[in-house]
């Protein structure tokens, strides 16, 4: 059987927690089949007279899993991380032009670290290996693979969404990124809407011709795209739900509680997340519910992520700002309306706080899937289910119809979904759940790891690469 070989920007060690969405899915796939991890270690190497080379690559088993990381230099992990992937590939595919920061350093450090991964990855390959690279960090990567000979099957899977393509066309160099596509066998995105704009993009920008088996022609290669939402281990999470930390949390929850209802939302701060839309949303509710007042309390986790880029920081002080007015607007000696958490939440801890919440807010801007909406169903009790209210803008939207749906730019009809999901009968919560349940059984972390791979399997032989 061939080797599986996953390549990230970050590695997750599979014995430890890991926070975003793709480290947790990556993490309960490889630890299926095994296999090999390839990623950047999260560290900034120390630049001495002999690191010409960019140092060793540091290897380490865990399990069947072995790791294989190596350190970035101060200069890549600006243009690269910092510059490209975080300051023009993350904000566009969010549709967010106005965050972008064209430099062309920038493109030339991403290009260079993509370089670099093939150069420190391409040794440890063995010929039958099956590659899956993973998200907007490693678009090219493939291509630098093929200039250097690779011809093993190689796989993409986007985790962030596609924009459409006059979106993707304000990025200087979008046409190398996407002709860069063509490299791999097969590219997997998280939604239809995601596939339709890639192919509406290549075929206005490329003339490429969209087959009747739904791969795509252009720069003469034939690529085949998909549709594979990505899930959760549900077995795995109701698990933990119902383990000692899970169990704890939830009875410290429900105790602390038992009077007032929970709205609990849990993010990385990011602007994607419409966090700050949120909060109006909720200030909506106490307004126009005033019922909620002294009864509805907003949990926020929001956990630290990429303190580096400056639109990070500008959201850090608005959602200070924020909490504090509606907590100062609204608050009384024994009930704070929203309470706002800063910091990291230990994984294991949160299956208890979605059971003890009665509705969760998954409302982003935009985003690629969205595995909190998932773990939340999970973690419920099917007998008193909470209910999620989750933005029509996140890919698990396609398939979490029995959810309540939002807009979240529209702040007053996010209120009343807020205020239907606290007021819900419970026979409607159950039956919500029980299909929404169905839903994320049918496409979980399993189907989407061994539908991705066994297509990967079957993509046509692959041509000569054009890229
Ligand atoms: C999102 C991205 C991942 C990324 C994660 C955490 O889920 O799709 O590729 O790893 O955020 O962001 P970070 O920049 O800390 O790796």
């Amino acid at each position: 059987m061939s080797r599986l070989v996953i390549v990230s920007n970050r590695v997750a060690d599979p014995g430890k927690a890991a926070a975003g969405g793709l480290a947790v899915a990556v993490k309960e796939s490889l630890q299926q089949t095994g296999g090999l991890w390839f990623g950047w270690s999260g560290k900034i190497r120390e630049e001495t007279p002999d690191s010409a080379d960019h140092g060793d690559v540091k290897l380490e088993a865990v399990g069947n899993v072995q790791l294989a990381t190596i350190d970035l230099s101060q200069q890549d992990y600006d243009a690269y991380y910092l510059g490209y992937a975080n300051g023009v590939l993350w904000p566009v595919f969010h549709y967010r032009l106005d965050l972008a920061n064209f430099d062309v350093q920038f493109a030339a450090g991403y290009r260079r670290v993509n370089r670099l991964f093939a150069h420190k990855l391409l040794p440890l390959l063995r010929p039958d290996d099956v590659i899956w690279i993973h998200d907007y960090h490693l678009i090219p990567l493939a291509a630098e693979l093929r200039a250097m000979g690779c011809g093993n099957r190689i796989g993409f899977f986007l985790h962030v969404p596609v924009p459409p393509p006059l979106i993707m066309a304000a990025i200087p160099e979008h046409e190398w990124l996407m002709r860069s596509l063509f490299a791999y066998d097969l590219v997997g995105f998280q939604s239809e809407a995601d596939v339709t704009h890639f192919a509406r993009y290549v075929e206005s920008e490329a003339g490429a011709e969209c087959l009747s088996d739904g791969s795509l022609r252009a720069f003469n290669r034939t690529l085949r795209v998909g549709a594979y939402p990505i899930g959760i281990d549900v077995d795995e999470f109701t698990k933990l739900a119902n383990a000692r930390d899970g169990v704890d949390m939830f009875l410290r929850m429900r105790e602390e509680y038992s009077r007032r209802r929970l709205l609990l939302g849990v993010d990385r701060l990011d602007y994607s997340k419409g966090l700050p839309q949120r909060v109006h949303a909720f200030r909506e509710l106490l307004a126009t519910y005033p019922e909620n007042r002294g009864s509805a309390t907003l949990i926020q986790i929001a956990s630290p992520s990429r303190e580096d880029v400056g639109a990070y920081d500008d959201l850090r002080r608005q959602m200070d700002s924020l909490c504090g007015e509606i907590n100062g607007d609204y608050g009384e000696l024994d009930w704070m309306p929203v309470r706002y958490i800063h910091r990291n939440v230990a994984r294991k801890r949160l299956p208890g706080l979605y059971r003890a919440s009665r509705v969760a807010l998954v409302t982003p801007l935009r985003d690629g899937m969205n595995l909190v909406a998932k773990e939340f169903i999970a973690a419920q009790d099917p007998a008193d289910p909470g209910m999620l209210v989750l933005s029509r803008f996140a890919g698990a939207a396609e398939h979490l119809k029995e959810a309540l749906l939002v807009n979240p730019y529209d702040t007053q009809g996010t209120a009343h979904a807020i205020q239907r999901a606290l007021t819900m009968s419970l026979d409607e919560r159950v039956n919500r759940h029980a299909a929404l349940m169905s839903r994320i059984r049918q496409f979980d972390v399993h189907w989407w790891s061994s539908g991705f791979l066994a297509a990967l399997e079957h993509a046509g032989l692959r041509e000569d690469a054009g890229c």
